[in-house]
């Protein structure tokens, strides 16, 4: 079984996935990290140069994505926290936004979906990764309340920014995401839409769950 989970930042995909995951007993792949990890290794090894298309995509070439848990390494390097930094998340669209870096990506996605039963979100991933999953969800939210939910995040982890900041800078992101040419942020048709604005984590899952055991049956 695969369950493909799209939709703009902050919409709770991971968490939800993670909870899916969790009770159906299915390995959960947080697409998004990898890109993350892309940007994070561009910084590393050529600094804030997004413009050079050929050494970034050089570097994804060379950069190896693993998943242990909860955590990720980027070429046996642990960095679960600091793919997630506003510098690694905003440059993180730069690198997704390059064909031959989401070619990549991708190949990579499928063949891990291969032999694992799979929850995997993302931008692309009932659109592009995995375009006949047995459920597709697009889990939506009013802008403000993905900026309250981010902002509630990095307050916990100490690295708190101005809503209004974090809201400006999830507007640009959505853009960015939804208006590339490859992969972009879409809402595929046979995608089950889910509002998550003034809804509880519980909630979500439960209308998710309805739908993941009708399919099952
Ligand atoms: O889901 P996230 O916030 O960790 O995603 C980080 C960035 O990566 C975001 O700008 C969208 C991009 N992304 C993508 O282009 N395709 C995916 N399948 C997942 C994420």
């Amino acid at each position: 079984m695969q369950i493909a989970i799209d939709g703009p930042a902050g919409a709770g995909k991971s968490t939800i996935a993670k909870k899916i995951a969790a009770a159906y007993n299915m390995t959960y792949l947080d697409t998004g990290a990898m890109y993350r990890c892309i940007a994070h290794s561009v910084l590393n090894q050529i600094g804030d140069h997004f413009d050079n298309e050929t050494d970034i995509v050089n570097i994804a070439r060379k950069t190896e994505i693993r998943f242990e848990g909860n955590q990720v390494f980027c070429n046996n390097k642990e960095v679960t926290s600091e793919i997630r930094t506003p510098l690694v998340s905003r440059h993180t669209s730069d690198v997704a936004r390059i064909k031959a870096v989401r070619d990549l990506m991708v190949a990579q996605q499928r063949e891990y979906a291969k032999d694992h039963a799979v929850v995997m979100d993302g931008r692309d991933i009932g659109s592009v990764v995995l375009p006949t999953a047995e459920l597709k969800f697009f889990l939506d939210a009013d802008v403000l309340e993905r900026a309250i939910r981010r902002k509630k995040e990095m307050d916990e982890k100490g690295n708190g920014k101005a809503l209004e900041e974090i809201k400006n800078d999830i507007e640009s992101r959505d853009a960015n995401d939804k208006n590339r040419s490859e992969g972009p942020l879409v809402q595929v048709e046979d995608a089950i839409v889910i509002d998550t604005t003034g809804k509880s984590i519980e909630e979500v899952y439960q209308e998710m769950k309805t739908h993941i055991d009708e399919a099952r049956q």
